[in-house]
């Protein structure tokens, strides 16, 4: 791996919690909290490389049609977490943000989530973006709403609506879009995650379910993005 050509910014769709738990005869919470353990070293990993964004796609819009209890022990799981690596998470510089509607949460879950922004918001290390409640269509939804509010109150005119004001209305406005796009468990879909953002991005597939992707699993991934040729619509 070459550490002068990392890319920018790792979003992954860190699938395959429930495959794991079945072929080990576990119930899916029990890969739900494999994974969470699995994401804790990914996110030291890509921080101590120096990549300055990471994202990861922790629940969608409509992971909400599962199982009332699988939806509240992940979101009991992401409590622990939070309350398990957060001290340390401050320590290495790292700095939380969400995209997606998280107040739409359990309430100690949102807590929680805010004490995390809070705690590591002036940090400078990597940025670690948790897609929580996140799904683009809505996302694109609401940027739409927002604009066109803007242009009926005569704040804006719809002229002058261009790709960078509309990106400006994303979750991700601040979030430089994504270089590198991994999905685990052998899917290949982006299932509503980064749409807008994810028009140039390169994508690695893995058939390893998310409890056993490991940091050397990544650096593996990072490899195979160092050899792609990006091109963005040019020539080489
Ligand atoms: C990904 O693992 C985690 C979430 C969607 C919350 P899954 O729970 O989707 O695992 P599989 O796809 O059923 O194996
Ligand atoms: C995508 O995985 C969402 C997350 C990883 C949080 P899903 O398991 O929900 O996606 P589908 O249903 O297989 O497309
Ligand atoms: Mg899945």
């Amino acid at each position: 791996m070459d550490r002068e050509k990392l890319p920018n910014h790792i979003a992954i769709v860190m699938d395959g919690n429930g495959r794991w738990a079945r072929s080990k005869s576990l119930p899916r919470l029990a890969g739900h909290n494999a994974g969470m353990i699995a994401l804790k070293e990914i996110v030291k990993r890509t921080s101590s490389l120096g990549v300055k964004h990471l994202t990861v796609y922790a629940f969608s819009t409509e992971n909400w049609k599962r199982p009332e209890n699988e939806v509240g022990g992940i979101f009991n799981l992401l409590v622990h977490y939070v309350e398990r690596e957060l001290e340390e998470l401050n320590q290495n510089n790292v700095k939380v943000k969400i995209i997606g509607d998280y107040n739409k949460l359990p309430k100690k879950a949102v807590q929680k989530i805010e004490e995390a922004l809070i705690k590591t918001r002036d940090n400078t290390g990597l940025q670690f973006n948790i897609a929580l409640n996140y799904g683009s269509r809505d996302e694109i939804v609401r940027a739409t709403k927002l604009i066109a509010d803007k242009v009926a109150n005569n704040e804006m005119k719809a002229e002058d609506i261009t790709q960078s004001i509309f990106k400006e209305h994303l979750f991700t406005s601040a979030i430089p879009d994504p270089d590198l796009v991994i999905r685990t468990s052998g899917e290949k879909r982006l299932s509503n995650f980064l749409l807008w953002q994810s028009a140039y991005s390169e994508f690695v597939f893995t058939d390893t379910l998310w409890p056993d992707f490991t940091p050397e699993c990544l650096e593996d991934a990072i490899k195979e993005y160092q050899k792609r040729v990006r091109r963005f619509g040019g020539l080489k």
